[in-house]
C-alpha cells in the first residue's frame, strides 16, 4: 500500500526520467532497470518441497483481471485483518483502483498449474518529491513465507532503485500491527523515513496517532557508471 501522494510531477513538455521509465514496455524495464543477474531469474525452486515456481514481470495495465482477482485475494487473505481495524479500512473496490494504477509493475509468482502464489508490485514514482521506488505490495502464501522467497523478492526492488535513473531509496508503508512485516524489512535494512507521519495534536484535544509507518532503504545508484561504461564501450570499438 502507498499512503502518501505519489503522483509525479510533470513539466511540461519535459518528461521526467521517473516517466520515460515507467513508458517502457515490459521486456525494455526488466532490461534496464529489474536486471535480473542470471537469465534463469524467472525460475525458483522451493527449498523445503523442491517444487517449480514460476516468476514473472507485468505492467498493471496487461494484468488479466483473473490475475488482478487472484493477487487482490491474496491480499485480502494475508492483511485484511491489518486494514479493517486501521484508519484506511477495509476497501476492496479502492484496493482494487489502486492494484490498477498505470506505473504498477507487477513481480508474479506462480505454481506449475499457473496458480498466484505470491507477488510484489512496485513504481518507480516521486515522493514529496523525491525519486524512490516504492513497493506498494509483497504478499506470500503460507507455503512460501520463511523460504527465503520474500528476500529475493524485496531485493528486486533494490535492483529496480540502483538502476533507475536519479533513484536513492526503495520506499514501503507497514501497519505497525504487522509485526512479522515490520521486522522482516528491519532485517532487510529498512528503518523508519523522514516522511513517516508522527503523532500530533488535532483541534479539541484530539490526538492523531498513525497506524501505519513509512520505511526506506537507501540505495547506491549505479546508472551514470553504467553509461560511462557504455560511453567508452562505444568508443573503444
Ligand atoms: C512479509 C513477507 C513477504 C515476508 O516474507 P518472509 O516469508 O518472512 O521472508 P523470507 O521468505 O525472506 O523468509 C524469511 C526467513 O526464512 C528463512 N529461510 C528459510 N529457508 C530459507 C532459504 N532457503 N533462503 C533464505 N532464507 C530462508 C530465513 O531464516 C529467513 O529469515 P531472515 O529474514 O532472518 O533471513 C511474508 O511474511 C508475507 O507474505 N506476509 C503476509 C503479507 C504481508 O504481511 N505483507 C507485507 C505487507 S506490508
Amino acid at each position: 500500500m502507498a499512503t502518501t501522494n505519489t503522483r509525479q510531477k510533470r513539466k511540461r513538455g519535459t518528461p521526467t526520467p521517473i516517466e520515460l521509465v515507467n513508458r517502457k514496455d515490459d521486456a525494455q524495464f526488466i532490461a534496464d532497470h529489474l536486471r535480473p543477474s542470471s537469465p534463469d531469474w524467472n525460475k525458483w525452486t522451493h527449498p523445503k518441497t523442491q517444487e517449480a515456481y514460476g516468476l514473472s514481470l507485468v505492467g498493471a495495465g496487461r494484468l488479466s483481471e483473473a490475475d488482478l482477482a487472484a493477487c487482490l485475494g491474496l491480499v485480502e487473505e494475508t492483511s485484511r485483518a491489518d486494514y479493517e481495524p486501521s484508519s484506511m479500512g477495509w476497501k476492496p473496490g479502492q484496493k482494487r483502483a489502486e492494484m490498477r494504477s498505470a506505473e504498477l509493475r507487477y513481480l508474479l509468482v506462480r505454481n506449475g498449474k499457473g496458480d498466484i502464489r505470491g507477488f510484489t508490485s512496485l513504481m518507480p514514482t516521486y515522493e514529496e518529491g523525491q525519486p524512490v521506488v516504492y513497493c506498494y505490495e509483497i504478499h506470500l502464501k503460507p507455503e512460501l513465507q520463511g523460504t527465503g522467497l520474500g528476500r529475493q523478492l524485496l531485493e528486486y526492488h533494490e535492483h529496480v532503485a540502483r538502476h533507475t535513473p536519479t533513484v536513492a531509496k526503495v520506499m514501503l508503508t507497514c501497519f505497525l500491527s504487522n509485526e512479522r512485516a515490520l521486522a522482516f524489512y528491519r532485517r532487510r535494512g529498512f528503518a523508519k523515513d523522514g516522511l513517516s507521519p508522527e503523532p500530533r495534536k488535532l483541534r479539541f484535544g484530539k490526538v492523531f496517532v498513525p497506524d501505519y509507518v513509512i520505511m526506506s532503504k537507501g540505495v547506491v545508484n549505479v546508472v551514470d557508471d553504467e553509461n560511462e561504461a557504455d560511453a567508452a564501450a562505444a568508443a573503444s570499438s
